[in-house]
């Protein structure tokens, strides 16, 4: 703990408070402004928390000047070149990679988790077959909450963990089944004899009438995109998932509550969003229109896939993802190609444009990841769902090191009231 701190100086009485400034490992200084209502009766304000600390964490570190993202210490390149996903999920819960007896041990976990409760077929038979993935999977990752009553004691990290990791186990097989849904085709049940991305890529395409065979492409395309995606600290969906979590709310109805943040377009509903603007423009000719469409403020029309309110660099997903898209394409040439072309070129051009380049806008990690998903054969709507398969693991380790707090303490954010002033009641018969 540092001596350092800032003082606040109030003009309209003269008085003075001093603030401590805390220092975590990395990253800039946070003035504790715990005590500032206590001592000066106001708040602060800051819509957005652009620049506010909710929380500490030691889970992630993101340097957004620099485009530095790192996982519990391990800088995102090393990460995504070479662990499986499993180990990448067992790091954000635990803190540390795993050792071989421990991933078997967590994969053999994840396998025996990973089917769902056979009653929730009919949850699934329930929805319209065309309803959105991410429409079932708020719904069905919420009635979670009301199985497993033997292990849902929160005060418990046994059972905290029990939790968690079904989360993690069973997230691919409920965004599947959601795709089968739509599909009017049965539902697949997990293999134990594939792995995380392996078996979701079977349960997603594998049906009755044709043998399955998992491409080793697509099976390691998959497991970089989910270890890219798996977490990003205090972004929407995560934050959504501790404040909920910070009532004591049931963990399954936490993670749903950050699936349905996330399904937003300028969170993780981008990626979908990025392919329809990409077919929108449809050829070369017409970015230019496009990028001055964006540009103008009058035209609610934004680049999708383009800036992040923390990396004001090149976001460093988004560089390993361009070099995913190569090898897929590679493979899979086929209608994807132009538009990959035309998505490049639209970097291209938006990068050395001074409206982009003056707000340090760059590719975020939707830009590419839809055209690589398009490319392995999912349909547009499941692409969200393929990010909060990925973030699940995020999730919950937040949920778990908040859980694990002692401080932890109910979310209560304050507003500047800015509507009427006190009046009195007029009766009906009186009223415009
Ligand atoms: N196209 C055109 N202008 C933009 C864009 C864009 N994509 N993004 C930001 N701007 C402009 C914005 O109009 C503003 O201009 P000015 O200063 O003249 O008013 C300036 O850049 C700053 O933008 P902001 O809206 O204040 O930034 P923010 O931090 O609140 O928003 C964002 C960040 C990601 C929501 C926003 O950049 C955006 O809407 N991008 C498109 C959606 C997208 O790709 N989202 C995925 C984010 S990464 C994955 C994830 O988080 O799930």
């Amino acid at each position: 703990m540092s001596d350092e701190t800032v003082t606040l100086t109030v003009n309209r009485t003269g008085e003075s408070h001093e603030f401590p400034v805390l220092h975590g490992t990395e990253g800039p200084g946070t003035i504790d402004i715990s005590k500032l209502y206590g001592k000066t009766g106001l708040f602060t304000y800051d819509q957005g928390f652009v620049s506010t600390a909710s929380c500490n964490s030691s889970i992630t570190y993101i340097d957004g000047d620099e485009g530095i993202l790192r996982y519990r210490g391990y800088p995102i390149e090393q990460l995504a070149a070479k662990c499986a996903y499993t180990e990448v999920a067992y790091l954000l819960m635990y803190g540390d990679l795993p050792n071989s007896e421990q991933h078997d041990k967590f994969v053999t976990d994840m396998h025996r988790y990973a089917m769902i409760n056979e009653s929730l077929t009919n949850f699934f038979k329930g929805f319209r077959y065309d309803s959105h993935p991410m429409a079932m999977m708020v719904g069905v990752m919420g009635s979670l909450s009301a199985f497993y009553h033997d292990s849902l004691d929160i005060n418990n990290p046994e059972h905290r963990e029990f939790s968690a990791q079904r989360m993690i186990a069973k997230v691919p097989t409920i965004a599947a089944a959601a795709y089968k849904r739509n599909n009017g085709e049965p539902f697949v049940y997990p293999r134990n004899e594939y792995e995380y991305c392996g078996n979701f890529l079977r349960m997603m395409f594998s049906t009755p009438c044709c043998d399955f065979k998992l491409d080793p492409v697509a099976e390691r395309a998959l497991n970089v995109l989910f270890i890219l995606h798996a977490d990003h600290e205090q972004n929407a969906s995560t934050s959504t998932v501790r404040l909920a979590a910070s009532s004591g709310a049931n963990p399954f109805t936490c993670i749903s509550a950050g699936i349905a943040s996330l399904w937003g377009p300028a969170h993780g509903g981008a990626n979908e969003a990025v392919l329809d603007m990409l077919h929108e423009i449809g050829d070369v000719k017409n970015i230019p229109a496009y990028i001055e469409r964006a540009k103008d403020k009058d035209d609610p029309f934004r680049l999708m896939g383009f800036g992040h309110r923390v990396y004001k660099n090149y976001d460093p997903r988004a560089k390993i993802i361009r070099e995913v898209a190569d090898e897929v394409l590679e493979r899979y040439v086929g209608e994807d190609t132009p538009l990959f072309d035309l998505a490049r070129e639209l970097e291209r051009i938006a990068l050395e444009d001074d409206y982009f380049v003056e707000r340090k806008l760059y590719p975020n990690v939707d830009f590419y990841s839809g055209i690589i998903y398009r490319a392995l054969g999912f349909p547009k709507n499941m692409f969200t769902p393929l990010f909060a398969i990925a973030r699940t693991s995020g999730w919950v380790s937040h949920w778990m090191e908040m859980m694990d707090d002692p401080s932890n303490r109910i979310g209560r954010p304050r507003q500047l009231y800015d509507g009427e002033a006190e009046r009195s009641h007029v009766a009906m018969q009186y009223r415009k």
